[in-house]
């Protein structure tokens, strides 16, 4: 099984990645969540992620906490998306899993250093803080990464949260210049494809009617996402936009993708941590990498019910 770190924030749709990832230990160890501050702030995501491990039944997950804040900003949250909580929908209980006292960031140096050159692959689904962090402190750590499968920006399908940029990226700017110059073999999951995977009533209907406290809790989670859909984009269910990552890397025959130079927007206040992308390699920038822009989504939402279905 392919050895993953979680850089998360959740977030209902980061829940659902976790739950995914959880749901195939012969693909994933998922060695550790490591938390960062994001849709609500770190003391919220620390909490929801261990909620999220104790209902796929794994209090024994290592979860830790990591950056308060992006680089060099303040901090950007999205409670009218996810809710006070940050997983508002289902009634889950107080974890009482604890959260370990190492830092993510030095969890994510050690872990690197300890294990084989190229065997961890990480996946980040919120800002990407703690990732940057790990790398301009340990530099030696950049080479030992396997991968970085990550879900963040947009290009054809436009920004989420400001009209040019993504969440994820627009919240910390710089980290994400730094992953993307970081020369890590990188795979992007944007909004054009998040915008692809819609939790339609069908899909939704179908994570209940799996029967199970998590396809329940799934249920439910998605069902609050949906009540954020935002009318003008005339789609018929909220983006799941975090479990792309997972089935990427579980399927990714299911997906389209074009190796690019991206490049991020760090200076100018319209368009800040705009995705860049030189789709027609116009610029003669080196190619930095895979930009995911199709989704076959029933078979990626049939994959993820079926899946979800074994916890
Ligand atoms: C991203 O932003 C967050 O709100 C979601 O969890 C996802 O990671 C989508 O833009
Ligand atoms: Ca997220």
């Amino acid at each position: 099984a392919r050895q993953i770190i979680i850089d998360t924030d959740p977030g209902q749709d980061d829940a659902v990645a976790i739950l995914f990832a959880l749901a195939c230990p012969e693909a994933f160890d998922v060695l550790g969540l490591t938390c960062v501050a994001g849709n609500v702030p770190l003391d919220l995501t620390t909490r929801n992620a261990r909620k999220i491990c104790e209902l796929a039944g794994r209090p024994d997950l290592a979860v830790f906490a990591g950056c308060d804040r992006p680089l060099g900003r303040a901090l950007v949250t999205a409670e009218h998306v996810h809710g006070r909580s940050g997983l508002d929908g289902p009634d889950l209980p107080e974890p009482t899993m604890p959260l370990q006292d190492q830092h993510a960031v030095d969890f994510l140096i050690d872990t690197l250093r300890a294990r084989p050159a190229g065997t961890v692959t990480l996946v980040p689904i919120g800002p990407l803080t703690n990732i940057a962090t790990a790398f301009q402190r340990a530099p030696d750590i950049v080479a030992r990464v396997q991968e970085i499968v990550l879900m963040g920006g947009a290009h054809a399908a436009h920004g989420n949260v400001t009209p040019a940029a993504e969440f994820n990226i627009h919240v910390d700017p710089e980290a994400a210049a730094c992953v993307l110059a970081s020369g890590v073999l990188l795979t992007l999951l944007p909004l054009d494809v998040t915008h692809q995977a819609l939790v339609t009533p069908a899909r939704n209907a179908a994570f209940r009617a799996i029967g199970t406290p998590v396809g329940e809790a799934v249920g439910a989670l998605t069902g609050f996402y949906e009540r954020y859909r935002p009318e003008r984009h005339g789609a018929d269910g909220a983006p799941l936009h975090d479990p792309c990552t997972i089935g990427w890397l579980l399927r990714p025959d299911l997906f389209t993708a074009r190796h690019v130079n991206v490049e991020i927007e760090t200076h100018s206040e319209l368009t800040m941590g705009m995705t860049v992308v030189d789709w027609w390699a116009v610029t003669g920038r080196p190619a930095n990498a895979t930009f995911v822009h199709d989704i076959n989504a029933q078979a990626f939402f049939d994959l993820l019910t079926e899946r979800l279905a074994r916890l």
